[in-house]
């Protein structure tokens, strides 16, 4: 009994950076609100993850369907039909693209390959919060560089660079203030950066823009840079995880040398597949957003609340009290985002949904900032 008392806990032998690691608060999964407030699933109206409110193709749901039929089956290790495809795409090779469990992973895989406890990694603030944490998790230091006017001032985040910066992060649009940077700025800055400095550009949100910037060139010249995107957000198949990045032949080899060997399952690349031909859908949820987008920055005027003009598809407004609007609105029926994990206590994040969504959520939000006059 004494040695059992005296034996280290689990917490004794964890990694130091185990311990300190922040969690990620995720937008409410439907179920879970209903549940908490005794609601009826069917009445709530998620607009809290910047998911596609008209969901993927249903080309991509019948094949993940089809794709259901084989699982016994290990997965394609190599993700090799979907890279192919992304190759043509974009007009890249297969081996200068790697596939994600969600961009995220992609993430995580740049820390495996590059950071070691000392290294510094330069990101703005408010920004994707999964850098922090990445960074963090491999014992490196997080420099944030303070967003100006609610964008991303690549001047002082070249400053900002030193001789223990490994990596550079820049979302174009960023989560959560939907600005993004334009293709001479990131250009810009990317020439001025020393040669050991990788530069992550990540356009999970780049499908919603009017013209996306376009970094192979830069690739091809040999600059470290590494573009990442997802099907989570245009293509609507966050539920299955699939991001992928581009760069180097070099830098994806050393990608793939740390990722586990199945990352990517069967359903989920046979559905990123056929979303991929749907272009009419991809074109038809592009409109849908910037009609939502404009539906949404009227309301907003219309309540006379400040917000950040968003090129994504979600926008952030300040309400004053962010968690208690959460909350109101939670309690209506409609999810949204607070920002205090952002250092935005002020301010809420909205996801674009179809127009009967976007109208729930401004009569539900006129309620509360309408009472709170
Ligand atoms: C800027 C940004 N990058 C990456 C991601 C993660 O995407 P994925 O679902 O591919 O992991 C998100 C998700 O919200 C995001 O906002």
């Amino acid at each position: 009994m004494s040695s059992e008392l005296s034996s280290p806990s689990f917490e004794d032998l964890a990694r130091p950076q185990a311990l300190t690691q922040p969690i990620y608060e995720p937008g409410k999964p439907i179920d879970d609100v209903a549940r908490d407030l005794g609601l009826d699933p069917a009445t709530i109206i998620k607009l809290a993850s910047n998911e596609n409110p008209l969901g993927p193709s249903p080309a991509a749901v019948e094949a993940g369907r089809r794709a259901m039929g084989e699982i016994r089956l290990y997965p394609d290790g190599g993700c090799c039909e979907l890279r192919r495809r992304l190759a043509d795409r974009f007009e890249l090779k297969p081996e200068e693209i790697i596939l994600g469990n969600g961009s995220n992973e992609i993430i995580e895989l740049l820390g495996h390959v590059f950071l070691e406890p000392g290294d510094e990694v330069v990101m703005g603030t408010p920004a994707f919060v999964v850098y922090k944490l990445v960074t963090l998790l491999f014992g490196a230091r997080p420099v944030e560089v303070d967003l100006v006017d609610h964008r991303h001032d690549l001047g002082r985040m070249a400053d900002a660079v030193t001789g223990r910066t490994k990596l550079i992060f820049l979302p174009s649009p960023n989560n959560p203030t939907g600005t993004a940077n334009s293709q001479e700025e990131i250009e810009a800055l990317v020439r001025s950066l020393p040669d050991s400095v990788v530069f992550v550009l990540d356009e999970a949100y780049a499908e919603y823009l009017e013209r996306p910037a376009d970094f192979r060139p830069l690739i091809a010249a040999g600059h470290k840079v590494v573009c990442m995107r997802t099907f989570s957000k245009i293509f609507g198949l966050a539920g299955l995880r699939v991001g992928y990045a581009y760069g180097s032949v070099e830098l994806i080899a050393l990608l793939n040398r740390v990722r586990q060997p199945f990352n990517l399952n069967a359903v989920a690349q046979a559905s990123a597949l056929a979303a991929l031909d749907d272009g009419d859908h991809l074109e038809r949820c592009r409109l849908s957003n910037r009609e939502g987008l404009a539906q949404i920055a009227e309301g907003f005027k219309h309540l006379g609340l400040e917000f950040i003009p968003s090129v994504a598809n979600f926008v952030t407004v300040r309400v004053g009290d962010g968690r208690g609007c959460f909350q109101v609105l939670q309690e209506a029926g409609v999810i949204v985002r607070p920002m205090e994990g952002y250092g935005m206590a002020d301010w809420i994040r909205v996801s674009v949904g179809t127009r009967e969504e976007n109208d729930r959520f401004l009569a539900e939000l006129e309620k509360l900032t309408g009472s709170a006059r």
